[in-house]
């Protein structure tokens, strides 16, 4: 009947609106955008499907049964990004702060579930007070369907969490789950306790700013990748970052036609290292140079910096890459740059993303800090992720590959599918300085044992008369070869040993 479709409408223009214009504007005055305004900006025009904007919380205590919102806080759907397919929730922290009740979380389930059915990407734009305290303990059943979904997808779907307001206390775990976690830099914060019950505990008086903002967590807790500077940057960002991504573990990576040619050689390669083997230069002047268009997607740029970590394309497909900074603390691995990168490697092996490994590494970081801290639980980590790693993995030394951490970065013994090194390569035990230190202890003139030692081993020959690197290549050539390897293997097959799971070491 008419006079029901007008309800219907009217119910529909209501869930627009969420928690009405006065708290749209609050929202605004924060230089937030709304719900729905942050889904306009991330999907493609008009492909927004909505679901479940009719649906109202059912709780009756405190009074809630006379507040209703259409929509409940949350609005979700699905809606492509440059044609491909996504799944979203959007918090609208205008409707009940946001806040999780038991109704909020079965629509973002509901979305989850059918992302995992069809196999495409979850993205999450969190902006929420937290469970729905008048519903108690439903509210904390839902955070835990949201968790298992979270864990049951990983590895499966693509999980992305834009944190774009407050998360704090349980929910902050789904976040945690997911493959990526990105943050807008003054309007969001993460923490497992605020402020207040951090004083109240260890009498430490701190900011939510400082505890949980982008810059604490991507600086030093290493718990997000990305912090953005306001709504429409995060967002416009994060549909680049989406072009690189396969829509499942058993979807192909994309592919971008580019017009940068596969053959192009850069002959300034060939000089860009340094002669003196102690001086640095930037390894990301060396990637924009070799991968398409000169375009780099950087994750977690502020954290752990001796270690570089991002999405490039080469020859049109995308690409992991990982590679050792030699311009801070000489691309040195430590626990932190170890957990990166593992987490990196993995990511990329379960979604079928080819790795591209630049290294040069001198070593471990050595001291009480690391030891004690778990260097050895915590470099395992790479080790474990680079060797199950069964997508194709290129390696190019560029310089030094030195000791335990010429083995993890991987090495051809790690099952390398081509493994390269630059005439510049030195790929020893150790270096000179340290070397000669030990063997000849007790000779005085160690200037001539030291020659002996560069002359041995400080170069990539030892190495490719062992078949441990398959070719010494020119650096200008690098681009030309990895696209040609990458082409061939495009039909790479190998599976590990069946298993429940492995135990990589924690
Ligand atoms: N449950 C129910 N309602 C909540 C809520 C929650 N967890 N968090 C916020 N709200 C409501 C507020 O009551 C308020 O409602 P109103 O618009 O009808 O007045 C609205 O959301 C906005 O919250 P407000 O406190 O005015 O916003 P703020 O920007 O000043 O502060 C927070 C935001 C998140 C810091 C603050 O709301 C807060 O501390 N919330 C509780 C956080 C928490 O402890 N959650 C449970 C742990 S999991």
């Amino acid at each position: 009947s008419r006079s029901l479709i007008s309800k219907i409408e009217a119910k529909r223009s209501e869930a627009l609106l969420g928690g009405g214009q006065k708290r749209i504007d609050t929202q605004h005055s924060k230089g937030k955008l709304t719900a729905r305004e942050r889904i306009e900006l991330l999907l493609d025009n008009s492909s927004f499907r909505e679901y479940d904007a009719f649906v109202e919380h059912q709780c009756t205590d405190f009074g809630m049964e006379k507040q209703k919102i259409t929509g409940d806080g949350v609005v979700t759907g699905h809606g492509t990004i440059n044609g491909r397919l996504v799944y979203l929730f959007s918090q609208d922290f205008t409707a009940f702060g946001g806040s999780l009740s038991k109704m909020h979380a079965q629509k973002i389930c509901k979305v989850m579930d059918q992302a995992l059915m069809v196999g495409a990407p979850v993205i999450g734009l969190n902006d929420s007070g937290g469970a729905r305290i008048q519903e108690g303990v439903d509210s904390l059943g839902g955070y835990a369907d949201i968790f298992l979904k979270n864990v049951l997808s990983s590895g499966v779907i693509p999980q992305i969490s834009l944190v774009m307001g407050p998360c704090a206390g349980g929910a902050v775990y789904s976040p945690a789950l997911t493959d990526f976690t990105f943050m807008v830099k003054d309007s969001s914060y993460l923490f497992v306790t605020g402020p207040e019950v951090v004083k109240q505990v260890t009498n430490e008086v701190v900011t939510q700013e400082e505890l949980g903002g982008a810059k604490a967590h991507t600086t030093k807790s290493g718990v997000a990748h990305l912090a953005f500077d306001n709504d429409i940057e995060a967002l416009a960002r994060l549909r680049d970052f989406f072009d690189f991504l396969p829509l499942s573990n058993r979807a192909e990576v994309p592919v971008r036609p580019t017009h940068d040619s596969s053959a192009r050689a850069d002959p300034v390669l060939n000089t860009i290292v340094p002669a003196d083997s102690t001086k640095a230069y930037d390894i990301k002047d060396v990637i924009t140079r070799i991968v398409d268009d000169a375009e780099f997607f950087e994750i977690m740029p502020d954290y752990a910096k001796n270690i570089v970590i991002g999405f490039a394309r080469l020859g049109g497909q995308t690409v992991s890459i990982i590679a050792n900074q030699p311009l801070v603390s000489s691309g040195v691995l430590d626990i932190n740059s170890s957990v990166k990168a593992a987490r990196w490697v993995r990511f990329c092996d379960a979604f079928n993303i080819p790795l591209v490994t630049f290294v040069d590494v001198p070593g471990f970081l050595p001291g009480t800090t690391q030891e004690h801290g778990g260097i050895i639980r915590n470099g395992a980590k790479l080790l474990y992720a680079y060797a199950e790693a069964t997508v194709p993995k290129l390696t190019v030394i560029t310089r030094k590959a030195y000791g335990g951490a010429y083995d993890v970065m991987s090495s051809k013994h790690l099952r390398g599918d081509a493994n390269y090194a630059w005439p510049t390569g030195e790929i020893a035990v150790m270096g000179a300085k340290g070397a000669v230190e030990i063997i000849f202890r007790h000779v005085k003139d160690k200037s001539a044992a030291e020659a002996e030692y560069v002359e041995k081993f400080a170069n990539p020959l030892p190495a490719a008369q062992r078949g441990f690197v398959d070719d010494i290549i020119l650096p200008s050539e690098t681009r030309k070869i990895l696209i040609k390897d990458l082409q061939i293997l495009k039909s790479k097959k190998k599976e590990n040993p069946w298993k429940k799971h492995g135990n990589i070491p924690l």
